[in-house]
């Protein structure tokens, strides 16, 4: 059951900031749920794609997003969630540029947004949540004790991809994924429905230069001074 007490920390901000091992490293340190809302998104692009569905298809993409069979594994010891779709494991797909690509194209739709509400809501349990994002502070949980929102600069985030990418075995190219993730920034800031922006009371965080473990070290430490979190010393591990 969703509990509205339980307390949540959103973390939202553009592809790149950090955003979401922070949100991981932070979830796991505090022993609470993780919300990868991106991947939502993501499995409904990969599922409407899967049907030959048009990607602007509002009113069928929401019923889609309605009736996913989704769901989401925590497995001890692996970062990150496994994103499973009809029970088939489609976490490495999901992680794709086209994947990506989509899921800002059908994140878009304000009906398709309306439709994935509840499921993310359902995820604020006890002991806590956090939530990863680009509207949990300002739509999907406003009422979240503690907002945090990452940047960095786009060609910081390029970087940051390519050398993730370069690690996977794929060779990418850095010019062109700085153009992608800046074409991806000016339409998730520029939609009408639940844009990226930070929330009016949120703690915005330019991980440009900064390594992750002192971001998560000092979202620890303000969830520490909000009172949700016992302090944390060394943080982050
Ligand atoms: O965080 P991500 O790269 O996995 O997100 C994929 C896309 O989904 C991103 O381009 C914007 C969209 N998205 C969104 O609109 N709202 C969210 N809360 C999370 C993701």
């Amino acid at each position: 059951m969703t509990d509205e007490k339980a307390p949540v920390i959103t973390v939202d901000g553009p592809s790149g900031s950090g955003k979401g091992t922070v949100s991981q490293r932070v979830a796991r340190a505090l022993g609470w749920r993780l919300l990868d809302s991106g991947a939502l998104y993501r499995v409904l692009a990969l599922a409407a794609r899967r049907r030959g569905l048009a990607l602007d298809d509002e009113p069928v993409l929401a019923a889609l997003a309605g009736a996913l069979d989704v769901a989401f594994e925590e497995r001890p010891g692996e970062e990150g969630v496994r994103v499973l779709l009809g029970g088939e494991d489609v976490t490495g797909e999901l992680r794709t540029e086209a994947c990506g690509e989509a899921a800002s194209r059908v994140a878009a739709l304000p009906a398709v947004r309306e439709a994935l509400l509840g499921r993310q809501r359902a995820f604020r349990v006890p002991p806590g949540l956090v939530a990863d994002g680009r509207d949990m502070g300002t739509v999907v949980f406003p009422d979240a004790p503690l907002k945090i929102y990452l940047t960095a600069s786009a060609d910081e985030r390029a970087r940051r991809r390519w050398r993730q990418l370069r690690a996977q075995g794929v060779e990418a190219d850095l010019a062109a994924l700085y153009r992608e993730i800046a074409a991806r920034d000016a339409r998730d800031a520029s939609r009408k429905a639940s844009p990226l922006r930070p929330a009016a009371d949120a703690v915005q965080i330019d991980t440009t230069g900064i390594g992750i473990e002192e971001v998560v070290a000092r979202v620890l430490a303000l969830a520490a001074e909000a009172g949700l979190a016992p302090a944390v010393r060394g943080a982050g591990s």
